[in-house]
């Protein structure tokens, strides 16, 4: 299997300044994510909003430079890479985003939106790119006639699948898509998931997949990777985190989601609010609302380490597989120092 792209360590620190006379604070919107993806699978990257999962898709995107760690993509080092090759680069990943009426120009015609990638790129000339663009269309199921239309004239659903083909236009070997269906009907939402699936399988694409909604990832990822406050707490395949979640928080995730969870799944709650990550918790992150965290999750922070066919960042992962989650708390929370 082809490895297309592997990240190591990826890390993204922000500055945000707080007037004149102090330093500016140092907000870690993700800390230290590894994945690889191969060609033909799909990782889907789940969490609560602020859980750096836009961050780390514009890192693996090359739209931001990782404060720390190491991209390959396609074979190649994207960080190290010198200015000349990053355009080869570029080309090998592309991003679809949320919104399909923000991120389509109003003044362009359909067939400029995808012709421009390949005049900008390629040498092909004018009739062959027309020919292209409309043989795009054609595979997002859309009619190449509307290549003489405005974005305005379609729904959003069209207006994705217009984006999509924007995206693939290139001939990209990863395809980075934030919430790219979040923003559509739930009855387009299925047709829109079926085409990328489609797509993936024709082109072999390696899929990058944001979401937020556990019931799309289950229709559509191979890989699943479950953040906190920038933080991996589990990853590995999906049917082992749906059918067994060994983390409470990727339990308290499908837990909050009707239809995914399995038997397995324990109705648990979680304490607290979300922290802010410009003051995230000691130990681990996750320890502020977990219902089973003890002394030990406040003093150090687990490393995701292989448990059961996947990766978990709990100090008692492996309580969890043995015992599953008790539905009430075994200490009392109270007992916790800070
Ligand atoms: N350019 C930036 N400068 C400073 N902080 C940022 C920047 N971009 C993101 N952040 C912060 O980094 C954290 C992660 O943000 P990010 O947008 O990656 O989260 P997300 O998981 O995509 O959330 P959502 O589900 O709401 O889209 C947040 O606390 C956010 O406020
Ligand atoms: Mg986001």
């Amino acid at each position: 299997m082809t490895v297309v792209v592997e990240a190591k360590n990826l890390r993204q620190v922000y500055k945000i300044r707080r007037g004149m006379f102090r330093e500016p604070a140092q907000l870690q919107a993700v800390g230290g994510v590894s994945f690889s993806i191969e060609a033909g699978k799909t990782l889907a990257v789940v969490g609560e909003s602020g859980c750096g999962k836009s961050t780390l898709a514009r890192m693996v995107a090359l739209i931001e430079k990782p404060t720390e760690g190491s991209l390959v993509l396609d074979g190649t080092d994207a960080v190290q890479t010198p200015a000349a090759d990053r355009r080869r680069l570029r080309q090998a990943v592309q991003l679809v985003f949320q919104n399909p009426y923000g991120s389509l120009n109003p003044r362009k015609k359909i067939s400029a939106v995808l012709e421009d990638p390949l005049a900008i790129n390629t040498d092909l000339a004018a009739p062959e790119r027309a020919e292209r663009a409309r043989a795009m269309l054609a595979q997002v199921g859309l009619r190449p006639e509307y290549a003489a239309r405005y974005p305005h004239m379609f729904s959003g659903g069209q207006r994705q699948r217009i984006a999509i083909a924007r995206a693939l236009m290139l001939n990209p070997k990863l395809l980075v898509a934030d919430e790219p269906v979040s923003a559509l009907d739930v009855s387009i939402q299925a047709q829109v998931l079926n085409l990328l699936a489609d797509l993936q399988a024709q082109f072999q694409l390696a899929f990058l997949f944001i979401s937020h909604d556990l019931a799309v990832v289950r229709h559509i990822a191979h890989d699943v990777l479950v953040m906190y406050l920038g933080h991996v707490m589990e990853q590995g395949p999906k049917d082992k985190l749906f059918a067994r979640p060994l983390h409470p928080y990727t339990n308290a995730l499908l837990a909050s989601t009707p239809g995914v969870g399995a038997r397995s799944v324990q109705r648990i709650v979680l304490k607290g609010e979300l922290p802010s990550p410009l003051n995230p918790p000691s130990g681990c992150v996750f320890s502020s609302r977990c219902p089973y965290a003890l002394a030990q999750c406040k003093a150090e922070r687990p490393l995701p380490r292989p448990v059961d066919g996947r990766l978990v960042a709990c100090h008692f992962a492996e309580q969890f597989l043995e015992s599953g989650f008790p539905a009430s708390p075994a200490v009392d929370n109270a007992s916790l120092p800070g």
